[in-house]
């Protein structure tokens, strides 16, 4: 079987689905590999890499797709890439399904058999196939260094001959992947942590990595299943706001990292909560890829209200494209080697991971979500289509 990795279609994308480290494993478990030239390399690996790791470096992408069996990707491939899929070929990529209708209505077309490495089942076995848990911990990383660079303080308690400089108190809302290392690394750089989360489990966690819980006793149970939170009841959302508005008010820099089910940003931080923030702190957003959770973040921008500055930065993983591309690369390798049988992929839907995975095959979309969502979107095209004649109607008469 032929792998595929072509250059990733996404504005500002520097990572690469596999690396040549990966190519290694992958031709010794019996898989050809076929890389377009130049798509490593943002990543900073180069096509002689590629060579020397025994793939084939091609300079027609649509060619190299259309002879190849499976697509590696890091996120939806382009329609013309998709156009040129084999029908029945096998694409593995982060799709994100529910935010991109078109692409899964467009491998479903095509008769791809597609799977979403963010839909993985959070289970033991899929731990080493799990690209969330790899960016996120980026995301953690990376946003902690943010805070402490964009802080008008030092993060670290200092004494100087000078006097004592007290160290910068961060705030973390949400400790899953991403807060957890948020947390670890700030505690690192010296700062005094808090941090809270609505999944009961969380509290253990958050102080085993240094912070102290700061939390609410909930009426009802935010756990979802799978490592995934649900959104809060009314009553349970005005006890939080209360929380969360006492606490951004006593720290330097705020981290988010809030998603309910992996996906959507709760907003958790008003603009009243920003205004009553000390001037010159910082709230770092790391949930702006599902929207954010400060009402006043804008997804890629940063934006100072009251002198408070709020960073809500997109794909934080593409900034650190080398790391990225290797966990990435090794994800897909270890979901790809754990289906490998006489040296091709088996197809075995029987498979939790597979199954829950899975978001087109055989011509027709089996991520159930994703299907709920393209019937939504269905109902609500075919509602405001019916407003639109029964308004034209109206003028008409
Ligand atoms: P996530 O990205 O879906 O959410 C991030 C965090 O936000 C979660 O901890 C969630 O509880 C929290 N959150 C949601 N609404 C909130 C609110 N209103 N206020 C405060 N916090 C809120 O989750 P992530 O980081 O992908 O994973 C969460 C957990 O799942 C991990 O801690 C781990 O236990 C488990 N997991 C297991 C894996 C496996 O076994 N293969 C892989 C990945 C995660």
């Amino acid at each position: 079987m032929q792998l595929a990795i072509a250059k990733e279609p996404a504005r500002g994308e520097t990572r690469v689905a596999l690396v040549p480290e990966s190519v290694k494993k992958l031709i010794a478990a019996g898989y050809a590999v076929a890389v377009e030239s130049g798509a490593g390399t943002a990543a900073h690996f180069s096509d002689e890499a590629y060579r020397n790791a025994g793939a084939t470096v091609s300079g027609d992408a649509k060619a190299m797709v259309a002879a190849s069996d499976i697509l590696l990707a890091i996120g939806p491939p382009s329609g013309e890439t998709i156009a040129s899929l084999k029908a029945g070929a096998i694409v593995i990529a982060s799709l994100f399904p529910t935010r991109n209708l078109p692409t899964v209505r467009a491998l479903a077309e095509r008769s791809v058999t597609s799977f979403s490495t963010d839909a993985i089942p959070r289970t033991t076995r899929a731990q080493a196939m799990d690209t969330l848990s790899s960016m996120a911990n980026i995301a953690g990383y990376r946003g902690a260094l943010i805070a402490a660079m964009e802080l008008s303080k030092y993060t670290p308690m200092f004494m100087t001959a000078a006097g004592t400089i007290l160290p910068a108190k961060v705030f973390v809302i949400g400790a899953g992947v991403a807060g957890l290392q948020a947390i670890a690394t700030s505690r690192r750089l010296g700062a005094q942590m808090s941090a809270t989360d609505v999944r009961p489990e969380v509290k253990e966690q958050i102080e085993s990595v240094g912070a102290k819980y700061v939390g609410i006793e909930l009426k009802e149970s935010a756990s979802a299943g799978g490592g995934y939170a649900k959104e809060l009841s009314e009553a349970d959302k005005a006890k939080q706001r209360q929380l969360l508005a006492e606490q951004c008010a006593v720290c330097d820099a705020v981290i988010t990292t809030a998603l309910i089910g992996g996906v959507f940003a709760p907003k958790l931080i008003s603009a009243e909560i920003v205004r009553r923030m000390r001037p010159g702190s910082v709230i770092v957003d790391l949930a702006a890829d599902g929207g954010g959770n400060c009402e006043l973040s804008v997804p890629g921008s940063t934006v100072v209200e009251n002198g408070v500055k709020i960073i809500a930065p997109l794909n934080l993983a593409a900034a650190m494209p080398t790391d990225a591309s290797t966990l990435w690369s090794r994800n897909l390798t270890n979901f790809l080697t754990t289906f490998t049988k006489d040296k091709a992929f088996v197809l075995d839907l029987n498979d939790d991971i597979q199954r829950g995975a899975l978001v087109t095959h055989g011509g027709e979309v089996h991520h159930v979500k994703t299907k709920e969502a393209i019937a939504a979107h269905a109902a609500s095209n075919a509602n405001s289509t019916g407003q639109t004649a029964s308004a034209a109607a109206g003028r008409a008469q």
